[in-house]
């Protein structure tokens, strides 16, 4: 089992249903409402925690009634959550998103992730020490981020990071970085780069760099200096949140399977968590995954 240390943002999801997207200035009724819980980083740990990782989270929440039920939703997950802690003025953070159909629009207020600082890192030190992987994303602090890979590099740990929301990086950050899995717009601001030069940013960064691209699953180029794609599955789309987020934390669940073989458990679970309400709605356990890839090899046999 991969100890995965996910370093990131936790936020309350107000997802409001609405029949199409408002024009700027219009006020539509919406067809429902719920809350979520969500956040990249959260989101990433629960992926990787349902697969069956032992995860441990570092992340800030405020002192509030929503942080309190996320830590412990978190906890219930499994997670570790000792190195989770709450900002005395800052509310949690939250995403208000809108979906229309499977398609969503979201805006985060990071509230307490702001607050996620490298002292915090520093003062977890220990779980950078007993990660095989660590993982994160761009909801936190950038340098907060950075920490994260100087600290996962002073100890020789694969450092993933999800470069998600979009933008740039410094060179020093993407040379601590072992792979990037940006979605094509992400690798394009990340690397500062036009977006239709996605093929020669793979190549320039032979197993570096795993480009998500939705129902076209994952690219990557190989060792060998080969593109490689990763199909997708095909399912009945409810909710396409958390999507990115199931795929990153599979990658690093399964990390210790080789870049190939975590990239397919990481598209089916991807496949799998679009099928359920809420980013983390549909995420699978082991056993769904198993049963999900058991039944579309069976149909590829066929
Ligand atoms: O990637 C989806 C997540 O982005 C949502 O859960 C929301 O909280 C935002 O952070």
């Amino acid at each position: 089992m991969s100890q995965v240390l996910v370093v990131g943002s936790i936020n309350m999801d107000l997802v409001v249903h609405v029949a199409q997207f408002p024009r700027l200035g219009e006020t539509l009724f919406g067809q429902s409402f719920a809350t979520y819980h969500g956040g990249k980083g959260a989101n990433q740990a629960v992926a990787a925690a349902r697969l069956g990782a032992q995860v441990t989270m570092i992340g800030r929440v405020g002192d509030d009634a929503f942080g309190q039920e996320l830590i412990a939703a978190l906890a219930d997950e499994g997670i570790n959550t000792e190195w989770l802690s709450q900002s005395k003025n800052q509310a949690t953070g939250i995403a208000a998103i809108t979906l229309a159909g499977s398609d969503n629009a979201i805006i985060v207020v990071p509230g307490a992730n702001a607050d996620l600082s490298p002292a915090d890192l520093l003062a977890a030190e220990a779980a950078f020490i007993n990660a095989d992987v660590v993982l994160a994303q761009l909801e936190s602090p950038m340098d907060t981020i950075e920490m994260a890979a100087q600290l996962a590099a002073r100890h020789n740990k694969p450092f993933i990071l999800n470069p998600a929301p979009a933008m740039p990086l410094s060179t020093a950050l993407l040379e601590q970085v072992s792979l990037l899995t940006p979605n094509e717009y992400e690798l394009a601001t990340a690397l500062g780069l036009p977006e239709a030069d996605w093929q020669a940013s793979l190549a320039a960064h032979p197993g570096k760099v795993l480009m998500t691209a939705g129902q076209d699953g994952a690219y990557y180029t190989n060792a060998q200096g080969e593109l490689q794609q990763q199909a997708s599955y095909t399912v009945t789309a409810i909710d396409t949140t958390g999507a990115g987020d199931t795929f990153n934390g599979a990658l690093a669940a399964f990390w210790h399977l080789g870049l190939a073989e975590a990239s397919k458990m990481a598209c089916a679970a991807g496949a799998l968590s679009v099928t359920q309400a809420g980013a983390q709605g549909g995420m699978p356990t082991l056993a769904q995954l198993q049963a999900f890839l058991a039944a579309n090899d069976a149909k590829e046999l066929v």
